[in-house]
């Protein structure tokens, strides 16, 4: 005697089912998996970092200067001095940041080379999503 419907290819065993209910929220968590949403901050298209280059953006109030290197890392750099705040200059020809302040000096990488600054520039943590960064806003 047959029904309306046609059998199964495979009877569904116990196996079968207790593996069925097992994949399902597996399934369900990988078709929900997204993307945490971006935190609140600085957006920033990696078009308009040409590598090499230092790029000087305000992050709210703050002065930071972008600088995208070769392998694609981009370095995030505070210009506020951290001897009073005021804001430092790249210079070319004296590689280093130069406070025009109280003559604080900063090397390449931040570091203090001289004057009144006791603590290097503050680097941020830029956030790389597909095509730009993300300069997250601090909570606090
Ligand atoms: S604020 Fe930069 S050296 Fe004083």
């Amino acid at each position: 005697m047959s029904g309306p419907f046609p059998p199964p290819a495979q009877p569904i065993t116990r196996r079968t089912a207790l593996g069925l209910a097992a994949a399902a929220p597996l399934a369900a968590a990988l078709a929900c998996r997204r993307e945490p949403p971006p935190p609140a901050g600085t957006v920033v298209p990696l078009a308009a970092l040409p590598v090499g280059e230092r790029v000087r953006l305000l992050h709210g109030e703050q002065p930071v200067e972008l600088l995208r290197e070769a392998d694609g890392r981009v370095t995030a750099r505070s210009l506020w001095c951290t001897h009073v705040g005021c804001e430092v200059a790249w210079s070319e020809e004296q590689s280093a940041y130069l406070c025009p302040c109280h003559d604080g000096r900063f090397g390449a990488d931040g570091a203090v080379l001289g004057g009144p600054p006791t603590r290097p520039l503050r680097t941020l943590a830029p956030i790389l999503r597909d095509d730009h960064l993300i300069l997250p806003f601090e909570s606090g």
